[in-house]
């Protein structure tokens, strides 16, 4: 029989050996391993007399408990010294500088969260709608009637059914989709409003930023651009509460006292409706916002139209509210002096690392906006 006391020896010797974690669990596999030597001798218990069996059983299990808590123990000890010795090796400069290689953030990306930190001081909250759109959110419940000329207005794009789709042969825009409802890219942030008031109760009050589409180019046009959308929605609204939200907005945007006049103006989903301007003057090729004779147009709001309410299962008796939409590359350029607006989206890396911001300031009402 074998001498269980020089197999535990062995062990003992073999373990305070072993210099690193793949020597000490190769012992482990010898020993305590399916066919290791320990459990190899613990199936012999079968072929033992009772009385044998008696005494083997519990020296075995002994055994093989012994040498499992040596080999834990080794095992931390291991550990330790490989953690002692990677803190002693790896030293790291904290006064190095960490440099301007990282990427930066994209002007548009930046004068959203600009946007997102005034209106959250606000009692805003952020939402969102998809891009891909249908009519009955993009225009119908927005309150532009079938066939209104602001449909065309807007320069849509009708997405195509794919082929095999019901009606795939048919021109763009004049199709269904198989869910009976046209699908756009959305011309506006304003489908968001209907979302909202849709699955949320008043109060309300919402930004949503996001991409927008129109088929348009040129100096001043990209058929993808951005949008903010805002939208509050409570009991004893009105327009004095729209005029001071939006006023509060373009000073600390723009991070100076802004004079700005109220226009009439029509849009379909707002009533009455509005163009909101800022006073500005050109200085060379810049523009200076706050002073000047001159005025620029950067928004549109108004109080929203009852029937949008209705659209929403809202009642307008009971609540009202007011909205509004600005593009956010617009006002990018104007706070930040870019000349083109198809350089925002042309991807050229000098252009990026010259007008973006660097990604770990963030925008903030106490440390600033940029
Ligand atoms: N959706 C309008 C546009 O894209 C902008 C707008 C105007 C949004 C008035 C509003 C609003 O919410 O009240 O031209």
């Amino acid at each position: 029989m074998t001498d269980l006391n020089a197999v535990k020896d062995k062990y003992i010797a073999q373990i305070g050996e072993a210099l690193d974690l793949k020597a000490l669990d190769d012992i482990r596999v010898t020993a305590l391993g399916k066919k290791g030597e320990i459990s190899m001798m613990m199936r012999g218990l079968g072929q033992m007399s009772p009385e044998e069996k008696k005494i083997m059983g519990p020296a075995l299990n002994g055994l093989k408990n012994d040498i499992a808590a040596l080999i834990d123990a080794r095992k931390t000890s291991l550990e330790d010294a490989a953690l002692d010795a990677a803190l002693a090796s790896e030293v790291m400069d904290m006064s190095l500088p960490v440099g301007r290689t990282s990427g930066t953030l994209h002007p548009v990306q930046q004068v959203m969260e600009e946007m997102a930190v005034i209106f959250s001081d606000m009692g805003f909250a952020v939402a969102e709608g998809p891009d891909i759109e249908d009519d009955f959110h993009n225009f119908t419940a927005l309150n532009f009637p079938p066939g209104h000329p602001a449909r065309d207005m807007h320069d849509t794009f009708f997405m195509v059914p794919t082929r095999g789709e019901e009606g795939a042969e048919r021109p763009t825009g004049t199709e269904k989709s198989p869910d009976g409802e046209k699908k756009v890219l959305r011309t506006h942030t304003s489908p968001v409003q209907i979302r909202t008031m849709i699955n949320q109760k008043p109060p309300i009050r919402i930004i949503a930023p996001g991409r927008t589409y129109r088929c348009d180019s040129d100096q001043t046009h990209t058929p993808m651009f951005h949008q903010v959308e805002g939208l509050v929605i409570d009991k004893d609204i009105h327009m004095g509460h729209l005029k001071g939200c939006l006023m509060d907005f373009v000073s600390a945007f723009f991070e100076t006292d802004v004079d700005v006049q109220f226009r009439p103006h029509h849009f379909p989903f707002t009533e009455p409706s509005a163009e909101m301007d800022v006073r500005y003057e050109r200085d060379g090729a810049s523009i200076k916002i706050g002073s000047g004779e001159k005025w620029m147009e950067i928004l549109g709001c108004g109080m929203v139209h009852p029937n949008v309410l209705r659209n929403c299962g809202i009642d307008p008796n009971e609540y009202q509210g007011f909205a509004f939409g600005m593009g956010v590359d617009r006002l990018a350029m104007l706070k930040y002096g870019m000349p083109d607006l198809r350089d925002m989206f042309a991807a050229d890396t000098r252009w990026l690392s010259h007008y973006g911001f660097n990604p770990l300031l963030q925008a903030s009402l106490v440390s600033g906006l940029s």
